[in-house]
């Protein structure tokens, strides 16, 4: 029997000290089922019945201190209880022989007083409070402008949980730099109007990014290191007005450490073109100017994926819709089986089965 030849997501990577059998990543998503922001059981179920030899899977953001929050039930690595509770998670991915990095957060404004200790006001880069209409429906509270002398702490606060995840047995963590959370909102200068060295030219505005990356390196080492960044997108008011000259940037920041992991970047939104939705492809450059693995993602189906691994634009694809709704992706790939519809209404509920473990595998059965 001759060999089926292997799709390009399909085939091995070497990312750092890791050795991936296959390329097709599970992206970072958020899923709302961590009662009183400590992991559950029932995510043990849900990672492991997507994890496979040699694969990658990214945990769901994790908030780094109490007040990282800014949305219901998501879970956290600041606390003894917490790391115990990541434990077992941890120990079912493992099992099924995949890597686990865990991606640390802090949301900064994109919270509400009713999220933060004693219901003060978020914090942030900016006393700036989200439009109300940047998320249909959501009113995001004032924060509060952190003063120069705090942000040390909300370093230690990343240092902590960075350790926190290496105890619970994470092989490492990514670093949330993306999306309109704290380190953009310092990195972007549609919401950075700080004087202080943390303010104005693109190197103060990076400066707490880059302090973080730096510290967590030295923490856990960089060959437990990855970030996600997204120069493009504008989600959360958070905008930058020379986003080539910021990706580029922060890839020389971590291009500074010998051995970085890797560097996740998504991409721009969709752009319709010819009457189609299309990825817009804007990477490349970034890519070509990091030394470690990089991975691309946003909007990414079973074609697209294959095409960028095949041109080199990309080393790994992370998927995140789609491999929510079909737990078994890659196997899905492999076959070019036909794909489980996500349900948008289950992403963010609280269900410990519905729209998260309940997904049918090819073979009909939801077994992990
Ligand atoms: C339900 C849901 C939760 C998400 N949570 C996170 C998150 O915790 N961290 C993050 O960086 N991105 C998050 N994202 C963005 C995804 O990681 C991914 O970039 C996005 O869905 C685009 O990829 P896709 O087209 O493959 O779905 C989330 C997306 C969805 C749909």
């Amino acid at each position: 029997m001759v060999a089926k030849e292997a799709i390009p997501l399909l085939t091995p990577h070497k990312m750092g000290q890791f050795e991936l059998s296959h390329r097709v990543v599970l992206a970072p998503l958020t899923r709302c089922r961590s009662y009183a922001n400590v992991p559950q059981p029932h995510a043990a179920v849900y990672y492991s019945q997507r994890a496979t030899k040699g694969g990658l899977l990214i945990a769901e953001a994790t908030g780094v201190s109490a007040t990282a929050q800014g949305y219901p039930e998501t879970p956290g690595i600041w606390t003894q209880q917490q790391v115990d509770a990541w434990k077992p998670i941890v120990d079912a991915v493992h099992r099924k022989g995949a890597l686990f990095f865990c991606q640390i957060w802090h949301v900064g404004r994109v919270s509400t007083n009713d999220f933060q200790p004693d219901k003060q006001a978020p914090i942030s880069s900016t006393d700036k409070q989200i439009t109300p209409d940047a998320e249909p429906g959501m009113v995001y509270s004032k924060p509060r402008q952190l003063r120069t002398d705090e942000i040390p702490l909300i370093v230690d606060d990343f240092r902590r949980a960075a350790r926190n995840a290496i105890e619970a047995g994470f092989d490492g963590v990514e670093i949330h730099g993306a999306h309109g959370y704290l380190l953009e909102q310092f990195m972007k200068d549609s919401s950075n109007d700080r004087t202080d060295e943390y303010g104005g030219s693109l190197e103060n505005r990076c400066r707490f990014a880059v302090e973080v990356i730096d510290t967590i390196v030295n923490e856990i080492g960089a060959d437990r290191v990855g970030i996600r960044l997204s120069p493009f997108v504008d989600y959360m008011d958070c905008f930058d007005s020379n986003p080539h000259a910021l990706g580029m940037y922060m890839v020389q920041q971590l291009n500074k450490h010998q051995g970085f992991v890797y560097c996740h970047m998504v991409e721009p939104r969709m752009a319709i073109v010819d009457g189609r939705r299309q990825i817009p492809h804007r990477l490349l450059p970034f890519k070509k100017a990091f030394n470690g693995t990089f991975i691309a993602a946003g909007g990414y189906d079973r074609k697209e994926g294959n095409k960028v691994v095949a041109d080199g634009y990309a080393d790994l694809v992370a998927y995140g819709r789609i491999f929510l709704a079909n737990p078994d992706l890659p196997k899905r790939f492999e076959f070019d089986a036909p794909l489980n519809k996500y349900d948008r209404n289950t992403f963010y509920t609280q269900d410990p089965i519905i729209g998260y473990t309940d997904y049918p595998f090819l073979d009909g059965s939801n077994a992990e």
